[in-house]
């Protein structure tokens, strides 16, 4: 059960940080650790998050014991899970950028951050999601990538309830055997046919294999695959990549 116990800290480092430490130290399976306000919030590839104090969903949950093969999907899972609870709790249709990110309306709502000590049985999933920060608000180099709810027109969306809806899904999600999984994340895919630039070259994407690995087609027939621990996409086709 994902939510038990719960740990809130009015301001805290980082939740990842946190939530790491209570793994090391045992915490059980659904461990859940939230907070108004981070100093330090991680992100992806060694970048930063931020959120002004108290306006963003700021989340993190110890996974334990998945099934053989789900600890490579979990970031996909996270992602599928973070669109069903904000779609519930917001009535919107968030879409994913792989092979996490959270967008709304063609900006990125949410961000997600797994981090985990495969030997040891457990990982932190960290979800970030803004709810009701204004543009204006928002660092300088967001301001033209990200969006909030609030942003969006859903001023009326509350944190508390979202929190809930994603924790439910997250729940049910990390149930979900893969096949079914990652049928959910192509129902949902907002790169499927846009043209993507990474370090190694350019292309269309063309979804995710079973691996949860990017497929771009390069031309002529030919596909490479595409790995999320070692790609950087630097550039999507009408979309930010932030
Ligand atoms: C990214 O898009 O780069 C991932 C951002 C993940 C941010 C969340 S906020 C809650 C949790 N605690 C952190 O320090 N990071 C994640």
């Amino acid at each position: 059960m994902i939510g038990a116990p719960h740990v809130h800290h009015r301001v805290t480092d980082s939740t990842n940080r946190r939530a790491r430490a209570l793994a090391e130290d045992g915490a059980p399976h659904g461990t859940l650790v939230t907070a108004d306000e981070q100093t330090a919030g991680r992100g992806r590839q060694g970048r930063s998050w931020s959120a002004p104090a108290g306006s963003a969903v700021l989340m993190s949950v110890v996974v334990r014991d998945l099934a053989p093969g789900a600890e490579a999907l979990l970031p996909l899972t996270a992602a599928v899970a973070a669109c069903e609870g904000v779609d519930a709790a917001a009535a919107v249709r968030c879409e994913i950028k792989w092979p996490n990110d959270v967008w709304l309306e063609g900006r990125k709502l949410a961000g997600i951050l797994v981090e985990g000590r495969p030997a040891e049985g457990w990982a932190v999933v960290g979800i970030g999601i803004n709810v009701s920060a204004r543009l204006a608000d928002l660092p300088d180099e967001l301001r033209s990538t990200a969006t909030s709810l609030a942003s969006a027109g859903r001023s009326g969306a509350r944190s508390d309830e979202v929190l809930s809806a994603v924790v439910l899904a997250l729940d049910r999600r990390l149930g979900t055997p893969a096949p079914e999984l990652l049928d959910a994340w192509r129902g949902r895919d907002a790169l499927h046919g846009e043209r993507v630039t990474w370090s190694g070259g350019t292309g269309v994407a063309a979804g995710v294999d079973e691996s949860g690995a990017l497929i771009v087609e390069t031309g002529a027939g030919e596909r490479v695959r595409l790995d999320a621990g070692e790609v950087h996409l630097t550039g999507a086709a009408g979309r930010s990549t932030t």
